[in-house]
C-alpha cells in the first residue's frame, strides 16, 4: 500500500478503491450492500501561486452520497468556510512560506481517502532594469537592478549579450521571507566584436514546477568617452559593488500588500 504515502499528488488524488490507510479503524456501520463505497476527493485548486502574505480559497470535493467528516489539514491560518452539498471551500490567509501543503481529509462510510493542493507564495518582480554600461578603460561596468521579488533565495539573475549568457549568480544563500531588491554589478572585458550587441538582464524564479521569466529592456554596448572625473568616479564604484547586493524590506511587504491585497 506504499501509494497511500506518495508525496507527489498534484492535483486529484482519489485512490484506487479498495486501498485504505492503515490506521483506519473497521466500520462499524457496514458500507451499502457490504462493499466499501467508491468515492473521490478532489481539493482545487491543485497548485496556487499567491503574491506573499495574500490569502486563498481551496475546495474540497467528494463523491460521498453518505454525510461524511471532512477535515482540512495545513499549517496555515484559517480563515472563512463555505458549505454546499459535497463540497466545503476553506480560506486560508497569511501565505507567506514560498510552498505549504495542504490536505483535504474524507471520511465515507468508514473509509477515509484525501486529497493534497499546494500554494506558493511568490511575487514576480516588479521591475527588471538594466542601466546602460559605463565604460572605464576597457571595461565596461554593467548594473541590474531587481525589485520587489519574492523569495529571493530561488532566484538566479543572469546578464546577456547578444543572447549568450556572460555572467549569472544565484541568490540560493539568502532566505529571508522579505520581498528584496536585488542590484547585480558586473565588470566586463569587451571587444570590437561586443559594440552594438544587446544586453539584456533576467531574472528567474524556480519555484517547484513553476518558472518565472522577467528581463529587461535590451541597452546597447557603445563606445562612451569619459572625462577623467567620471572615469574616477566609475571606478571607485566598481570597487565597492561588483557582486550581488540584497535589500529585504518587510515594511515594503506591508505596503505592497495594502496595495494589492484589501480585504
Ligand atoms: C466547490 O466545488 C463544487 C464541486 O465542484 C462546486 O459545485 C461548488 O460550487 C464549489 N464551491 C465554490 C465556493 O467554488
Ligand atoms: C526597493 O526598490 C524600490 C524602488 O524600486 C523602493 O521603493 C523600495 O523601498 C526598495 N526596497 C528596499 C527594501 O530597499
Amino acid at each position: 500500500m506504499k501509494w497511500i504515502l506518495l508525496p507527489s499528488l498534484l492535483l486529484v488524488a482519489a485512490y484506487p478503491s479498495g486501498g485504505r490507510p492503515q490506521h483506519e479503524r473497521m466500520p462499524n456501520q457496514p458500507a451499502p450492500s457490504g462493499t466499501s463505497t467508491p468515492f473521490f476527493v478532489r481539493l482545487s485548486p491543485g497548485l496556487k501561486a499567491v503574491p506573499p502574505g495574500g490569502s486563498v480559497w481551496l475546495n474540497c470535493s467528494h463523491s460521498c452520497p453518505l454525510p461524511v467528516r471532512s477535515s482540512l489539514h495545513t499549517q496555515l491560518r484559517q480563515g472563512n468556510t463555505l458549505r454546499g452539498s459535497g463540497w466545503v471551500s476553506y480560506q486560508l490567509l497569511d501565505v507567506r512560506a514560498w510552498e505549504s501543503k495542504v490536505r483535504c481529509v474524507v471520511t465515507c462510510a468508514g473509509e477515509t481517502r484525501e486529497a493534497i493542493a499546494r500554494i506558493t507564495a511568490y511575487k514576480r518582480p516588479r521591475n527588471v532594469i538594466l542601466e546602460p554600461p559605463v565604460l572605464v578603460g576597457h571595461k565596461y561596468t554593467l548594473r541590474c537592478y531587481v525589485t520587489h521579488v519574492f523569495p529571493v533565495g530561488f532566484l538566479v539573475v543572469s546578464l546577456r549579450r547578444g543572447g549568450q549568457v556572460v555572467h549569472f549568480e544565484s541568490l540560493e544563500r539568502f532566505t529571508g521571507l522579505d520581498l528584496a531588491n536585488v542590484t547585480l554589478t558586473h565588470v566586463m572585458r569587451a571587444g570590437p566584436n561586443d559594440l552594438w550587441q544587446p544586453l539584456t538582464c533576467h531574472a528567474r524564479l524556480s519555484l517547484d514546477g513553476l518558472v518565472v521569466r522577467s528581463s529587461s529592456a535590451p541597452v546597447m554596448l557603445k563606445v562612451l568617452a569619459l572625462s577623467p572625473a567620471s572615469k574616477a568616479l566609475a571606478s571607485a564604484s566598481i570597487a565597492a559593488l561588483v557582486g550581488i547586493l540584497l535589500a529585504v524590506g518587510a515594511v515594503c511587504v506591508r505596503r505592497y500588500l495594502a496595495v494589492q491585497t484589501p480585504l
